[in-house]
């Protein structure tokens, strides 16, 4: 109770803060929520008859990019849907969730992707969250049982992809994300194999993909005869030692909700670490939208990424309410910054453009030359998340 008083004060003098030259934050949130919610209409709509499909991207030409529901990017849309549904009560996005998620339903059985998490706790698991539909626990419960056969007990991690002449067993920084779908599975079956496996993996990449300025490497790929570190290396990086900025947003997000789940306190700590990296950055805009690399060249004119940003600012918000109040306040700070960026005509579409997706300005992977400077459902996904997640903490502060 002390806490929520504590979150309430610091809300307060926040929006306070915010009210005397901006536009208070609440209703810059309301307000990309409504557009969320009739651009995604739009989206949704430009999907009719692509019935094995889910939105990815723009391509050179402007024209919607789809993909199969195997691409890691499926759990997007539908988990999308599913928060402008809960934020909008409106019942054809519901319906429209409903159909999105069922689409990916097969990717249960894949035991060749690590990307389980992102494709199928986004999507049912965020369906299940709001409707508590029974159906939906064997769909999760299946794709970790999935995701678990990746599990290399030698090495202690998750194996992300596949092995290749170049990598033994690459695991990569993302990987982290896919954790919350095997907490998920150990807190609804009680089976600590569940538990095990993330916790390992969390440890694991807490010690070999971390530098000390608690960067993170992209790549780390194991020898898979003696368990041990082969090479650190970049795939969408600037370079192997450059801190790719989605990588970095994807630890932050990935240490606090293992904390979350685990209430262990390092990762707490890493996650604290990661965040005082990213916020101290000498290369961190003034908006708060990180490049796509913190070491990229050509800074202060590199390709900005917005789907870094939108995953940092949600994982900041959670943050914020793990750490005492000093903290907190620093990283709502920074979050409420990333929101308003990303919620301004810099970032944000026209409605009816941008393909029918809400945000501009993302990357995939520069070195590949794929979707540079695009909008991607991810960016949208955790933007959406993000602002759900800022306006519970105002609504609780009422
Ligand atoms: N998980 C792939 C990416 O972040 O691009």
């Amino acid at each position: 109770m002390k806490r929520i008083l504590q979150l309430s004060f610091l809300l307060l003098i926040i929006s306070g803060l915010s009210c005397r030259n901006e536009k208070p934050i609440a209703k810059v949130i309301d307000g990309s929520l409504t557009f969320s919610v009739n651009q995604y209409k739009l989206l949704a709509e430009s999907m009719k008859g692509l019935t094995d499909q889910l939105p990815r991207s723009l391509d050179e030409k402007g024209k919607l990019m789809t993909a199969e529901s195997h691409w890691w990017t499926s759990g997007f849309f539908p988990g999308s849907l599913w928060y402008l549904y809960e934020y909008s009560k409106d019942t054809s996005l519901k319906s429209e969730a409903e159909a999105e998620t069922m689409k990916i339903e097969n990717e249960k059985f894949t035991k060749t992707s690590h990307d389980l998490g992102f494709m199928l706790y986004c999507s049912f698991g965020n369906g299940l969250r709001i409707t508590g539909d029974e159906k939906d626990n064997e769909v999760l419960l299946t794709g970790a049982r999935s995701l678990s056969t990746r599990f290399r007990a030698n090495i202690g991690c998750i194996q992300s992809w596949g092995s290749s002449a170049k990598w033994q067993c690459p695991v990569i920084i993302d990987n982290m994300m896919n954790l919350e779908l095997l907490m998920w599975a150990f807190k609804n079956t009680g089976d600590s194999s569940f538990y095990r496996i993330a916790v390992i993996h969390a440890d694991t990449t807490m010690k070999y993909h971390f530098r000390k300025d608690f960067s993170s490497f992209h790549v780390v790929s194991y020898d898979t005869t003696t368990g041990k570190v082969q090479a650190r290396q970049t795939a969408q990086g600037f370079s192997d030692s450059s801190a790719w900025a989605r990588g970095q947003s994807w630890g932050l997000y990935g240490y606090t909700m293992m904390y979350r789940e685990t209430h262990l306190g390092r990762y707490l700590n890493q996650a604290q670490h990661i965040a005082d990296f990213l916020i101290n950055n000498q290369n961190m805009p003034e908006d708060k939208i990180p490049y796509w690399d913190y070491d990229a060249p050509g800074i202060p004119n590199a390709t900005r990424d917005a789907s870094a940003g939108s995953v940092m600012a949600s994982a900041l918000i959670e943050l914020s309410g793990y750490v005492p109040e000093k903290e907190g306040k620093k990283y709502l700070k920074v979050a409420e910054r990333q929101i308003r960026s990303l919620a301004s005509p810099v970032y944000m579409a026209e409605s009816g453009r941008n393909g029918n997706f809400i945000l501009m300005h993302s990357v995939g992977s520069i070195p590949a030359n794929s979707e540079v400077d695009v909008p991607l459902t991810y960016a949208d996904y955790y933007f959406i998340e993000a602002m759900m997640r800022y306006r519970a903490l105002l609504l609780k502060s009422r």
